[in-house]
This record gives C-alpha cells, structure tokens and sequence, in this order.
C-alpha cells in the first residue's frame, strides 16, 4: 500500500502576484499527482511546515498544478517569499471533491468570495471542460476592492465564453469600477435561478459562506443542494488526528465538500 505521508517535489514553475497578499504558485510535480475538483493537498515548504490548499487549476490539467494562496501565518508567509525554481513538496490528494455528475443538467450556481475563489476557479474549468452537460453555470463573486479581485487575466476570457454569466462586487467601488458594488450577496438577487433544478455551490470567509447561505436559502434553495467548501485546522489530512473535526465529521476525510443538508445542525458550523 502507497505511504499516505509520502512528499513529492514539486518545482515552482511561475508565481502570480493576484493581489498584495495572495499569490497563485504554478507546481510541476515530479510524478503527477491526480484530483478530483474539490480535492486538496498538503503543502510543505522545506524545514519551515506545511499547510492543506486546495488545487486552483484544472483536474484535466495533468502536468502542472496550480494553488492560489493568501498570506494567512507562518508556512503561507514563507511560501510568499518563496521564488520560481525553489521546490516545494506535495502530498494527496485528500478528501472528497464535488461530485460533478449530481449536477448535469442543472443550474449551476457559483458563489465565491476573496480567495475562495481558488477552489472554485477549479470546480469552473471542469464545468467548462464539459459546459454542455450543465442547464446554466452562473458565477458570483464578490471581493473587498476592485484590486482585491483574483484571476484578474482570466474574467476577460471567462466573459466571453456562452454558457457562463459572470456577476462580480466589490464591497467597496472606486471610480473605474462598472459592476455592483456591496456584498456578494447582494448579487443573488440580481440572478433568477429556478432552485428546484439547481445546485448553489460556495465558498469564501466563514462570514461569507453563512450569510450566503442563509440568504441562499431564503431564495428557496434546498440544503441538500447546497454545496459548502469547509475548511478547518488540519494536521494529518488522513482522518487519523482528530484536529479537522466538525461535528461527527473530519473535514479532512468526509470533506473538504459537504452538503449544508449534512452539516447544519453542527453548531459553530461557521467559525
Ligand atoms: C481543505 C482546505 C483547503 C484550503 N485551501 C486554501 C487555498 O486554496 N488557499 C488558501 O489561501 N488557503 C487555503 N486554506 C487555508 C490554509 O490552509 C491556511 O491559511 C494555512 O493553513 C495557514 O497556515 P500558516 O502556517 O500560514 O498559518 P498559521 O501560522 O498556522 O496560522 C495563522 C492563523 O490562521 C489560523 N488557521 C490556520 N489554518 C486555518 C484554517 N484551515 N482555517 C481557518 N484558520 C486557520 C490559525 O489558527 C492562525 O490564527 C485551506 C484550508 C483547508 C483546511
Ligand atoms: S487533519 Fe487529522 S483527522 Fe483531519
């Protein structure tokens, strides 16, 4: 049986400074390493630690693997100093990622905020990848400003594409800025979904994710079609630890990806 615990390098290729304090690391992986969208991996930055992020890049990309990573404390501060051609190493994929199939023909609703966008940005590319299957993909995104916002080089390209409409605010304009402006959530009400066909899949700061999904389901969206991306301390990322527990859950096992049907009666649910 392969060690669970086992590193593989992984040379970081390009470093894109999204904002000034999240950066997305381009990885080649020694010997490729396979996700399913939704999936994360453990990330050690040598002699300093490591922490779990979840793949930004496209499952169906197979040579290279992108993270997208906010300065948050010590190893995320250490891999922000971090430059191209230094190597990092990897290990996973860990968890369960969203399972894609439960969504053909449906609306699919995006809600994403700061960097939780980075999961999403993966979870997009795959519907993209097969974008007929689904009814209507529909991406909200909110961030702090304007110079807050991530994939700043993709939204031109992803504005293009039929099949997906793009919704963005800030929380706070400046004078260039054309879109809404207030919370995300203010963009729920801007999109006519019809939730008895549709899956609303989110994921941002703690504060986001629970007034989301409280106006979510305001909306009438159902929590069994709710998609939660949860995130927790980890330190084994295998279900061994006991430090990602979330009610009768580990995040690290059973998640990242929950349903709000499967986790809402957890209290602090959203620390
Ligand atoms: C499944 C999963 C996927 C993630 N994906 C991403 C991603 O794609 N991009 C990204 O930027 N970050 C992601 N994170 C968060 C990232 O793992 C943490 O920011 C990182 O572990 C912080 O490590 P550090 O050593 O830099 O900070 P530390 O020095 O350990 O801590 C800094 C502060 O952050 C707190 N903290 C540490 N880990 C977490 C956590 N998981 N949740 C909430 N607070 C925490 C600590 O308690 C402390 O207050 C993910 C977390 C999980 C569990
Ligand atoms: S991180 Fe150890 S059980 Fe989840």
């Amino acid at each position: 049986m392969k060690n669970p615990y086992l590193l593989t390098q992984a040379k970081i290729e390009k470093i894109i400074s999204e904002t000034s304090e999240i950066k997305t690391f381009v990885l080649k992986p020694k010997e490729s390493l396979l996700f399913a969208t939704g999936q994360f991996i453990e990330l050690t930055v040598p002699g300093v630690g490591e922490a779990p992020f979840t793949p930004s890049s496209s499952p169906y990309e197979v040579n290279k693997i992108e993270v997208t990573i906010m300065r948050a404390g010590f190893v995320t501060e250490k891999l922000h100093q971090m430059k191209e051609d230094e190597v990092v190493g990897i290990r996973g994929p860990y968890g369960k990622g969203y399972p894609i199939d439960k969504f053909y023909n449906k609306e699919v609703l995006i809600l994403g905020g700061g960097v939780g966008l980075a999961p999403l940005r993966s979870f997009l590319l795959t519907l993209l990848h097969e974008v007929d299957k689904f009814k209507r993909i529909i991406l909200c995104y909110g961030a702090k400003t304007p110079q807050d916002i991530v994939y700043k080089e993709f939204f031109p390209e992803w504005k293009k594409l039929s099949g997906l409409e793009i919704l963005r605010s800030v929380d706070k304009a400046n004078k260039n800025w054309k879109e809404y402006e207030g919370v995300v959530t203010i963009l729920l009400d801007e999109v006519k979904v019809n939730t008895k066909e549709s899956v609303a899949v989110v994921c941002g700061p703690p504060i986001m994710m629970k007034f989301g999904t409280k106006k979510l389901l305001e909306l009438g969206h159902q929590p069994k079609n709710i998609y939660l991306s949860m995130e927790r301390n980890m330190s084994c990322g295998i279900g061994k630890c006991g430090h990602c527990a979330l009610g009768k859950y580990y995040v690290c096992k059973d998640g990242p990806v929950f349903t709000y049907d499967q986790i809402k009666d957890v209290s602090e649910i959203w620390v």
